[in-house]
């Protein structure tokens, strides 16, 4: 994909803001961020845009389901994916949110646009729906009345709607795929939207009646309407850029790469690419569709409990291993399977036995014969010669392979230069070197390049291991921040000066020893399990007439505040308002809820209790949850009412 200007703009898709966080969602902002790491290493000025997406059904739903707004819900929600690029010290420029107001009007201004200009029209449709999926389906597309994506049975209904004149640029766009070879990746994605194409291309509904879905963006010229999400998230990629006129002028339109996983790729491939020329703007130079990860072999999903949490893997191994990890194991556009049997395997061949034992083995053989200082140079013979140009051809084919996103045969190249070193250092026997002044010439020569190789393949790693490249620099003596040294301190072979003083530290990458492996193997195989099914308790207790249950005064509270209660593993002081009054109340609900979650969230509280004191802080009445030996769920309503409203 060849750049012209030196400008650099990549996107993951924006998030589901219900979702759990998955090593599906980290995977593909890992990988957007290696290529903007590389392309800034390049002297590249980059943008790269992740995000989240908030509109539609089931955002609403989720909220109405936890008995908060759904401003309140997506406010809370979005941070699980902003921590966690954090923890994968991810680079993104911006994270954008469909929910605020400089996407809602970039919306609304193109909408607005694209019906005067007669783009969008009115029609009443009469078809299949998808309530869950919120999409429409054709008399062909269910025959057994199930949504082709979820499975769910569809209903039969008849709409006014507002729709966009897609299949007027079907023609075009087919000719537009065939004629840019790498608008789409891999080819054989490519095909199948070709494929799709092969059949007439409807129009694309684009609004929701607001009575059935009010949580969208409002079309400017019918209030009675929401936005279709799909048409909402998708002008993300440019709303982040400001209007449509900006995006004419900012050096990051068109986009360099929008990464999308393979299910997605319809919805970029054709409606985003027919909305953008409707607009009157260019499509992205490349959209590339990645592959999805299974678990153990198995889809990953709730219902199973198999779904991997990245941030366990992270503090358990560390960012850099599990970024290199997801890249290394599975070819960009490929399906993958994610086992921990795999990921230790790759930790010790790779990571400790390769990289980590060259880089080891190079710095104490400097250490015990030159003083811990990169000795010079000396003569050069064949073996030196051929180590030094696998390493400038591992350089080139390295940046190849990254401008084409082939990110595992990018680290297959650095391995090939990290075998090539093992290999030279152990026909060379440095050791052996040492033992006559007549070989010291030779031994420097054969450390000075091993410490060399190291540099330049940390500069190559930096993209996927940050962290752990910059510190094999700072062990073999090199400070300076590695974007500032840039692709340009890979040209030529002899970068690393001699005299520079080491700074050996402990094992970049311990190996996991059989008994710590297997360890790890049966904690990580009991968390996929199913949980199994406790006894329910039988009901003993005495019972109440009537009259006493009408005694306890149960209330609908809203909680305004919430902390956890200082040395205390279960519980949590909140704030809750009850309509007439704030009360504070103490629930043991801390093993199951952060604060921050329920802030906004509306409860059932027991109102007339008698006050106590727990853990010297007085509650003034008891909230109500579920709970089993696991978990503890709070009671809630699925739609909303007001604080202070009794329950009965
Ligand atoms: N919100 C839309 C995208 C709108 S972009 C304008 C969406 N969100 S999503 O949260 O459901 O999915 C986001 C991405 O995660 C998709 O690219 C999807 O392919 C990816 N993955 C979800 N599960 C995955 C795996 N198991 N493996 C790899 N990627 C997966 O779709």
């Amino acid at each position: 994909m060849n750049e012209t200007k030196k400008t650099f703009y990549i996107t993951t898709p924006i998030y589901y803001v219900n979702d759990v966080p998955h090593i599906g969602h980290a995977y593909t902002t890992i990988a957007a961020d290696i290529s903007v790491r590389y392309k800034k290493l390049d002297g590249y000025q980059t943008f790269f845009l992740t995000g989240t997406d908030e509109h539609g059904q089931k955002v609403q739903q989720a909220a109405e389901k936890n008995g908060v707004s759904p401003k309140e819900h997506v406010d809370s929600l979005h941070k699980r994916f902003k921590d966690l690029w954090v923890r994968f010290d991810i680079m993104n420029d911006d994270f954008i949110r469909t929910t605020e107001d400089r996407h809602k009007s970039v919306v609304t201004d193109i909408l607005k646009d694209l019906f005067e200009r007669g783009e969008i029209y009115k029609d009443t449709y009469e078809g299949w729906y998808c309530m869950p999926c919120e999409r429409f389906w054709t008399e062909k597309d269910v025959p057994e009345k199930l949504c082709p994506e979820c499975k769910r049975s569809v209903e039969n209904i008849s709409e006014s709607n507002y729709f966009f004149k897609m299949g007027n640029y079907q023609d075009w766009l087919i000719e537009y795929i065939q004629s840019n070879e790498d608008f789409i990746k891999p080819t054989s994605r490519k095909n199948e939207v070709l494929g799709f194409l092969k059949k007439p291309l409807g129009n694309l509904c684009i609004s929701r009646p607001k009575e059935r879905l009010p949580w969208g963006i409002p079309l400017p010229f019918d209030q009675d309407y929401v936005t279709y999400v799909w048409f909402d998230a998708l002008i993300n990629y440019i709303s982040v850029h400001g209007s449509v006129n900006q995006i004419k002028e900012t050096p990051y339109w068109p986009a360099s790469h929008h990464l999308v996983g393979k299910d997605i790729l319809t919805t970029h491939a054709v409606y985003w690419s027919t909305m953008l020329k409707a607009m009157g703007l260019e499509l992205p130079k490349n959209i590339f569709a990645h592959g999805w990860w299974t678990v153990n072999g198995q889809k990953m999903s709730k219902s199973l409990r198999n779904v991997v949490e990245p941030n366990l893997l992270v503090d358990q191994f560390g960012s850099d291993v599990i970024r290199y990890f997801l890249m290394r194991e599975v070819p960009f556009g490929q399906d993958g399977d994610f086992s921990h049997k795999a990921l230790i395997g790759r930790i010790n061949s790779d990571l400790a036995n390769n990289l980590g034992n060259l880089l080891s083995r190079s710095l104490n053989m400097i250490k015990k014969y030159c003083d811990g200082k990169i000795p010079a140079s000396d003569t050069t013979d064949s073996s030196d010669e051929k180590l030094i140009a696998k390493a400038k051809k591992v350089v080139s084919e390295t940046f190849a392979h990254l401008d084409q996103l082939a990110y595992n045969k990018a680290l297959t190249k650095t391995w090939e230069l990290l075998d090539a070193a093992n290999l030279y250092i152990n026909d060379s026997a440095p050791w052996n070197l040492a033992k006559s002044d007549e070989t010291k010439g030779r031994l420097h020569t054969v450390l000075y390049n091993s410490a060399e190789t190291i540099r330049i393949a940390a500069i190559l790693l930096y993209p996927f291991m940050p962290k752990s490249a910059e510190n094999m620099l700072r062990q073999i003596g090199i400070e300076t921040p590695i974007l500032e040294l840039g692709t340009q301190s890979l040209q030529n072979w002899g970068g690393l000066e001699a005299g520079t003083q080491t700074n050996p530290g402990p094992q970049l990458f311990p190996r996991i020893d059989e008994k710590q492996a297997a360890k790890i193997l049966v904690t990580a195989e009991a968390g996929d399990k199913e949980p199994e099914k406790k006894p329910i308790e039988k009901i003993e207790s005495e019972q109440v007439a009537i009259d006493d249950f009408f005694k306890i005064d149960l209330r609908i509270g809203k909680i305004i505040e919430a902390e956890k209660v200082k040395k205390s593993k279960k519980l949590v002081k909140l704030k809750v308002d009850i309509g007439i009054e704030t009360r504070q109340v103490v629930a043991g609900i801390a093993a199951s809820y952060e604060p921050e979650q329920l802030i906004g969230r509306k409860i059932i509280l027991v109102a007339n209790l008698k006050p106590a004191k727990l853990m010297g802080i007085e509650s003034q009445g008891m909230v109500l949850a579920g709970s089993d030996d696991d978990k503890i769920v709070l009671a809630g309503f699925d739609q909303q009412l007001e604080p202070g409203t009794r329950v009965k």
